[in-house]
């Protein structure tokens, strides 16, 4: 028997102003997204900014459903959009941010599982990572370089053949 152990690096910023130039104006975009979610059921908007290697930046922001199940987060919104629109256009990074109706939120917002494993399919795919970058609504802001990194041993397309 042996035993692994897996770590990543998570970069900490104690705020949105200590971003990059780049990364700020994707955080602004992901910000600006929010707004317009439609999330009437948890009052829990979250906005997701894509960018991709042409430069391009595409959004999405949390779609809910009465039929809870039906809806969809904001990262797979902007994904799939992305996917959509600029076929095989290499993501570079996306940015997250998260707010409440009903208090503050001061904690980065992770993906959840769903959205790893989608974001985990665009990066396998094209063959190069993608960042990630995590905020609430103020507050610390995290940044990962790759969905790998918060998604250790995911399965992918190499186990269907
Ligand atoms: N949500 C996202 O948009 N992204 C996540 O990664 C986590 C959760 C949305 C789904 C739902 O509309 C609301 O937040 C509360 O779960």
């Amino acid at each position: 028997m042996n035993k692994r152990t897996i770590t990543f690096e998570l970069l900490v910023f104690d705020s949105f102003d200590e971003l990059s130039s780049v990364d700020k104006t994707l955080m602004k975009s992901a910000i600006e997204a929010r707004e317009n979610a439609y999330a009437p059921y948890s009052n829990f908007r979250v906005g997701a900014a894509v960018l991709l290697k042409n430069g391009e930046v595409v959004v999405g922001n949390n779609q809910e459903n009465a039929s809870y199940p039906s809806g969809l987060c904001a990262e797979r919104v902007a994904v799939f959009q992305a996917g959509a629109r600029f076929p095989g256009i290499t993501i570079k990074s996306i940015a997250i941010s998260a707010a409440s109706k009903d208090y503050v939120v001061s904690d980065p917002a992770a993906p959840c599982g769903n959205c790893r494993q989608s974001i985990s399919e665009y990066e396998v795919r094209q063959g190069s990572s993608i960042a990630l970058l995590m905020m609430g609504e103020t507050g610390k802001v995290l940044k990962c370089s790759s969905v790998a990194d918060i998604l250790p041993l995911a399965f992918d397309s190499s186990y269907l053949r």
